[in-house]
């Protein structure tokens, strides 16, 4: 545990310093600037969706799947331990993200009504391929019984299709925000150079650096100490 901790550390502290101010400023963003949040329905519910959905997207949704990731790098105690955290916490990942998408469902003038842009299919995607990838990881757990070569012949997959959808969902935010800014300047509501602006792009490039930082920490070797080059040749402890 200790080596595991020693060689991912640095990039867990990161991780968690990135994800304070995202949802710092995820959270500042419709406390200030309430009026860009306020629909043109005048129903009381359109406009707390239209809160949610950012909140429940980025905080819910990312955040908290970026969590389940790195379970494995800092949590201790036995494997079957670290899997059940994981999946937990993807599941209420999952369930935000199914509840923020259901906001936008919600809100406006049904189903169909906001699905032109490339972030709601990007969206509906990501959201699906989350779906699947937590389903197998739930079957995978109660399936004890199954080969162990099978099991790791699947592992290197599931890391990528984890680690793929964990991508497309901070590129789906962008694109949320960017959609979201282009909208309120379109319609005039918001300068070009404004606190507003700056505070939305300032949420797109703490995603980005969450991300990677996410990703760099997953991909680190668990037991970097095992293998060690002695005198140009790989010894294993
Ligand atoms: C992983 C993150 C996100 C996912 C998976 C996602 C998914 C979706 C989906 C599927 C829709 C279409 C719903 C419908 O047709 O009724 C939608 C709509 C919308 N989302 Fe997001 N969203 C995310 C993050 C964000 C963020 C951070 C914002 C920023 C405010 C945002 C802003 C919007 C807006 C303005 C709409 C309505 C217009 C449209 O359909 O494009 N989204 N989102």
């Amino acid at each position: 545990m200790a080596a595991a901790l020693s060689s991912s550390f640095p990039f867990l502290i990161f991780a968690r310093f990135s994800a304070c101010l995202v949802a710092l400023l995820v959270v500042i963003w419709p406390l200030h600037f309430k009026d860009s949040f306020i629909s043109h329905s005048p129903l009381q519910e359109d406009h707390i969706y239209a809160v949610m959905h950012p909140l429940l997207m980025v905080i819910g949704f990312i955040l908290i799947s970026g969590e389940a990731i790195l379970v494995h790098k800092w949590l201790p105690g036995s494997r079957n331990l670290k899997k059940l955290v994981h999946l937990c916490l993807q599941g209420v990942a999952l369930a935000c993200g199914i509840f923020g998408i259901w906001t936008k469902f919600e809100g406006q003038e049904g189903i169909v009504a906001n699905f032109y842009s490339l972030h709601s299919w990007m969206g509906v995607v990501c959201i699906i391929l989350f779906g699947a990838q937590w389903l197998f990881g739930f079957m995978s757990f109660w399936h004890r019984g199954e080969v162990r070569t099978t099991r790791l012949k699947v592992l290197p997959w599931h890391v990528f299709v984890g680690l793929y959808t964990y991508g497309l969902a901070v590129v789906t935010a962008e694109t949320g925000l960017l959609e979201k800014l282009t909208f309120l300047q379109t319609l005039g509501n918001l300068s070009r150079r404004c606190p507003e602006t700056a505070l939305v792009n300032a949420l797109g490039l703490g995603l980005a650096l969450l991300s990677s930082v996410v990703i760099v920490a997953a991909l680190t070797p668990t037991h970097p100490t095992l293998f060690q080059l002695k005198n140009n040749v790989v010894v294993a402890f």
